[in-house]
């Protein structure tokens, strides 16, 4: 499983990507709007100075012929650019025609197995399912990503599936157990998956024993 963070902050991005793991970053509307700067100029600083790894950008319409038109924009900013569509009717028109032309496509909002099959089929490079939004009405996120999985391995399907809404360390681990190719995860977690008391311990141990050497 690779990771992408999920972010439209520079620093973190930066920060993320000097640790030697970030595949890719993942941004959405309400993540942008907390930056308050321009999301073209953002997107160009993430995609010409921190990554060539898969950048999400989310479109704003609701109708494809919207999508299309702003998704070709996003698409135009940089090759890295994945265009990330709701799941809808009008989104999975959008993405069959982002497929023709051969632009990137990252569906969002996913919430059940025939939402992430449709998305496939519809040529989709990425499907996310997001685990934490189900987790918080009582539903089972993590069934969700093996069910995906199971369906895309039965059926041969190459398009990828991003574990979203990830909310802590233990969704990391299941979300590879599960299958998912990537998990998008925001910085707080990143640096938790990092941390353990033992390993803080450990190391306060050596260097206090080697602090004492004669
Ligand atoms: C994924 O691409 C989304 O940006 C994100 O994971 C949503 O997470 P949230 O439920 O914490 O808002």
């Amino acid at each position: 499983m690779k990771f992408f963070i999920d972010t439209a902050n520079i620093d973190e991005i930066r920060s993320a990507n000097e640790l030697g793991i970030l595949a890719g970053v993942t941004t959405n509307p309400s993540l942008v709007a907390k930056e308050g700067v321009s999301f073209h100029d953002r997107l160009k600083e993430i995609t010409s100075e921190v990554t060539s790894g898969s950048v999400s950008a989310e479109v704003i319409a609701e109708d494809a012929e919207g999508m299309i038109a702003e998704g070709k924009e996003l698409a135009a900013i940089a090759p890295n650019i994945t265009v990330k569509v709701p799941m809808t009717l009008e989104g999975l028109k959008a993405v069959k025609a982002f497929s023709d032309l051969n632009i990137k496509t990252n569906v969002t909002l996913i919430f059940n197995a025939n939402q992430a099959l449709l998305a496939a089929r519809a040529g989709a490079t990425y499907v996310s399912p997001f685990l934490g939004r189900l987790d918080d009405i009582g539903h089972d996120g993590m069934t969700l990503i093996n069910t995906i999985y199971e369906i895309f391995e039965k059926h041969s399907i190459g398009t990828e599936i991003i574990a979203a809404s990830i909310r802590h360390p233990l969704h990391v681990i299941d979300a590879a157990l599960n299958g998912a190719h990537i998990a998008t995860i925001p910085y707080k977690v990143l640096a938790q998956l990092v941390k353990h008391p033992l390993t803080d311990q450990g190391i306060e141990k050596f260097l206090a024993d080697w602090n004492q050497q004669k």
